[in-house]
């Protein structure tokens, strides 16, 4: 089985790209940037994969994507194109080729009034260009094949690329005061566990259609940079606090774009199917610090 990873320099697409390599059940991994398959060109995108070579059991995995939520915002339409339009022209490429795409998909399509981790079969409303863009696109490619997956992810975090808990930590080196919202809550995700979850989907004995997939627990972005910054610490990096003060999303006056205030998710699904049961949010992050470089 070939594999084809798009994004292969982001901080999902890097994990996988590492872990994929070494896996005896893959021929071929091929690790595709922006400067082969440019996403915000659906015609060229389309030319791009179109000239690799793969067909059908092979997997196309799609971790490129718009991620800057502000910069959707202010620019919709090249959200559209990079979130919705390409993955649709890709998708239909895949279909055509008996190939399966499994598409990278967002918390942020649902409107985070819920009370509870979302589901499959909860209905999205997304608050963001962003979220519509990447909710068009979810639906986009499932209309492609019955084969295609969606999977959902939240907060990711991984050694390939700074996140929110990277910056906490970094911040907290040379600044004693660390503070970060608490009414909003959702559940980490860690690229080395999604690496290995995603692997599932590699096997055509696994349905299509939409997934959650993300680390057990929810959390608040302010518990989530406290147990961080508590790791950091036990793990030997010297920051000069493990005390977030909290702020609300209301104090974020440089967001562009609404946030969704509770997008935790359900990953019961994705457990039904496989057997595996994500571990803990807390397990994953300790386990993250036990390595980290500043
Ligand atoms: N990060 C999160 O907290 C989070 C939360 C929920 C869902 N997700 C979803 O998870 C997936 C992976 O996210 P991530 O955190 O790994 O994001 P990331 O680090 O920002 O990676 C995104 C990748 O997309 C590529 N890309 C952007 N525009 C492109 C274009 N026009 N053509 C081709 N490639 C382009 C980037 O290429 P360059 O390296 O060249 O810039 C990068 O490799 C995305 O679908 C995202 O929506 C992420």
């Amino acid at each position: 089985m070939k594999v084809l990873i798009l994004g292969s320099k982001g901080r999902l697409g890097s994990a996988l790209l590492r872990r994929w390599s070494t896996l005896s059940q893959i021929s071929e991994v091929i690790a595709l940037t922006r400067t082969q398959v440019d996403l915000s060109d659906p015609d060229a995108a389309e030319a791009g994969l179109s000239s690799q070579s793969f067909g059908a059991g092979d997997v196309v995995i799609n971790c490129a994507a718009a991620t800057d939520v502000d910069g959707c915002e202010r620019d919709p339409e090249t959200a559209l194109r990079i979130n919705f339009l390409t993955p649709e022209r890709l998708a239909r490429l895949c279909a055509s080729r008996g190939a399966r795409l499994v598409h990278i998909g967002t918390d942020y399509v649902f409107d985070g009034a819920l009370d509870r981790p979302y589901t499959e079969e909860d209905e999205p409303r997304p608050l963001s260009h962003y979220g519509e863009s990447k909710l068009r696109g979810d639906r986009a490619v499932l209309a492609e094949s019955p084969l295609h997956c969606v999977v959902r992810v939240s907060w990711v975090f991984g050694p390939d690329k700074s996140s929110f808990v990277d910056a906490i930590v970094r911040r907290a080196l040379t600044n004693p005061e660390a503070a970060a919202v608490h009414d909003k809550t959702s559940s980490p995700a860690y690229t080395e566990d999604l690496a290995l979850w995603l692997e599932q989907f590699l096997k055509p004995s696994l349905p299509g259609g939409i997934y959650h997939l993300c680390n057990r627990g929810t959390c608040s972005w302010r518990d989530y940079g406290e147990y961080a910054l508590e790791c950091a610490k036990r793990h030997g990096v010297p920051v000069l606090t493990t005390t977030v003060a909290p702020l609300t999303l209301a104090d974020m006056k440089t967001f562009v774009a609404m946030r969704p205030p509770h997008t935790s998710l359900d990953t019961g699904k994705f457990t039904r199917a496989t057997g595996i049961t994500p571990r803990p949010w807390k397990e994953a992050v300790e386990e993250y610090f036990s390595t980290w470089k500043a």
